[in-house]
């Protein structure tokens, strides 16, 4: 635990801006202002006014760069979750690292196609492929299909023959591990959706290789996201070596184990597995197979070359509680909301006192449960900017229209450079495929 970050005094918690930014390589502050690389976020307010998340291109190349500057030893493919944070713009910069793609759907394959990604180094995850989507998958030439249950096989295998070709295949294996993260983001355990389960495996296997259209190619395994330990992802790793060994055995021999992703990330003072150690954590295993590694990382790459600014539209104090609604809500960041998670607000400008008022941060959405912070000791004044770190990931790719509010725009700094990458939603833009009854 870094233990300079967060104080907590009458259940207020006061978040230390500069001590913060010290650990997020991507933000400082400079003559008390906070710049994202060198660019100060408020001459990005100016230019492009708030709410706006902002995303430094550097830090996500360097997050890439964690993963695959300890891989060299082996044959791998870093393969950036799209969900995570999807604009091209963000795409396009680390398909140019060289980066593949996990996608969950055949619109995510559409964005990394139209962002210059490679369609060979895409791995297809997700548990309701329709025979459209592969399909379409198929026609692109995507690298791996992640099967995730017996059905599926049988419908890769029937698309492909029709289509006469063979898919990639890999089986999404759960191995029943508790990756010990929120239930709503835990995904190995025998009581989740996904995969298939570890005991059946063997058996699906041998349904695939009796399958013409499929091509067995590796297994693979997500078991939840924000993971703060290392043994769940041994663990899981473990159990698929355990499997590669089996299967050998019985003439099936992989060419790949597919860890997922699930790294944690600090978004206040929690602490937290640096890429390298992880890599380190497994890397001998992988060695030792002999087979080539793919990981599926989303959040570690994205969540802190982000934030997203807002801007204090009213103050509510109470007797009973503050109120501070700013012009970002559960439709622009919903993570608070969604999972309890407690993500870091601070000032765009650092205030010359220490705060002594406790703030819950509120959006202008009408449910109770729209809120980015409670409880939070800042010294807030209307038309403030405040910056919520960590919002990169899960952040833009989880927005909506409720309370048809636009959607924010996106901003990438390089540098001293800034560049829009998506435009704000006009409110006509929300309207504009909906139709009158006419009859
Ligand atoms: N691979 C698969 C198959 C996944 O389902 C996920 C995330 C990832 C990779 C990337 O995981 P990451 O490295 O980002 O942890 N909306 C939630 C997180 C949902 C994660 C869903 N799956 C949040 O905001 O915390």
């Amino acid at each position: 635990m870094n233990t300079n970050i967060r104080s907590t005094s009458n259940s207020a918690t006061f978040i230390n801006p500069v001590a913060l930014t010290n650990c997020l390589p991507a933000l400082s502050y400079q003559d008390r202002q906070l710049f994202i690389e060198q660019v100060a976020t408020s001459d990005i307010v100016q230019k492009y006014g708030t709410p706006c998340y902002v995303y430094s291109r550097p830090a996500l190349v360097q997050a890439y760069h964690d993963y695959v500057d300890c891989l060299g030893e082996i044959e791998h493919q870093v393969c950036y979750a799209v969900k995570a944070c999807s604009n091209i713009a963000i795409l396009n910069s680390l398909a140019q690292e060289g980066a593949g793609f996990d996608i969950v759907s055949i619109g995510e394959l559409s964005r990394v196609l139209q962002a210059g990604g490679q369609a060979s180094k895409v791995v297809y995850s997700g548990v309701g492929k329709t025979a459209n989507c592969i399909e379409y998958a198929l026609e692109k030439g995507v690298g791996c299909f992640n099967v995730e249950a017996i059905s599926e096989l049988d419908l890769i295998h029937e698309v492909a023959s029709k289509m006469d070709k063979k898919a990639n295949i890999s089986l999404r294996v759960n191995p029943n591990v508790d990756a010990k993260t929120h239930p709503y983001i835990s995904t190995g355990l025998k009581e989740n959706k996904f995969g298939i389960m570890h005991e059946d495996a063997v058996d699906a296997y041998k349904h695939a290789q009796s399958l013409s259209g499929l091509n067995i190619v590796g297994i693979d395994c997500h078991i939840g996201s924000q993971l703060t330990e290392i043994a769940p992802f041994v663990e899981a790793l473990d159990k698929l070596i355990e499997l590669v060994d089996e299967l050998k055995a019985i003439g099936i021999e992989l060419q790949h184990i597919d860890l997922g992703g699930g790294l944690g990330v600090q978004y206040i003072d929690e602490e937290v597995v640096p890429t390298a150690e992880l890599m380190q954590a497994i890397l001998p295993k992988i060695k030792a197979s002999g087979l080539k590694l793919i990981l599926e990382p989303g959040r570690s790459i994205v969540a802190n070359a982000g934030v997203l600014l807002t801007s204090v539209d009213v103050l509510k104090p109470s007797e009973h509680k503050n109120f501070a609604v700013v012009d970002s809500a559960m439709n622009d960041l919903i993570r608070p909301a969604l999972y309890q998670s407690i993500m870091s607000v601070i000032p765009a400008s650092l205030p010359d006192n220490q705060p002594t008022e406790a703030w819950d941060i509120v959006g202008a959405v009408c449910e109770t449960g729209d809120f980015l912070a409670k409880e939070r000791l800042l010294n807030l004044a209307v038309g403030d900017v405040l910056a919520v770190t960590g919002a990169g990931a899960y952040g833009f790719t989880m927005s909506s229209n409720y309370n048809t509010r636009p959607r924010a725009c996106e901003v990438m700094v390089d540098g001293n450079q800034h560049q829009l990458i998506r435009k704000r939603e006009k409110i006509e833009d929300l309207y504009r495929d909906e139709m009158l009854w006419e009859k």
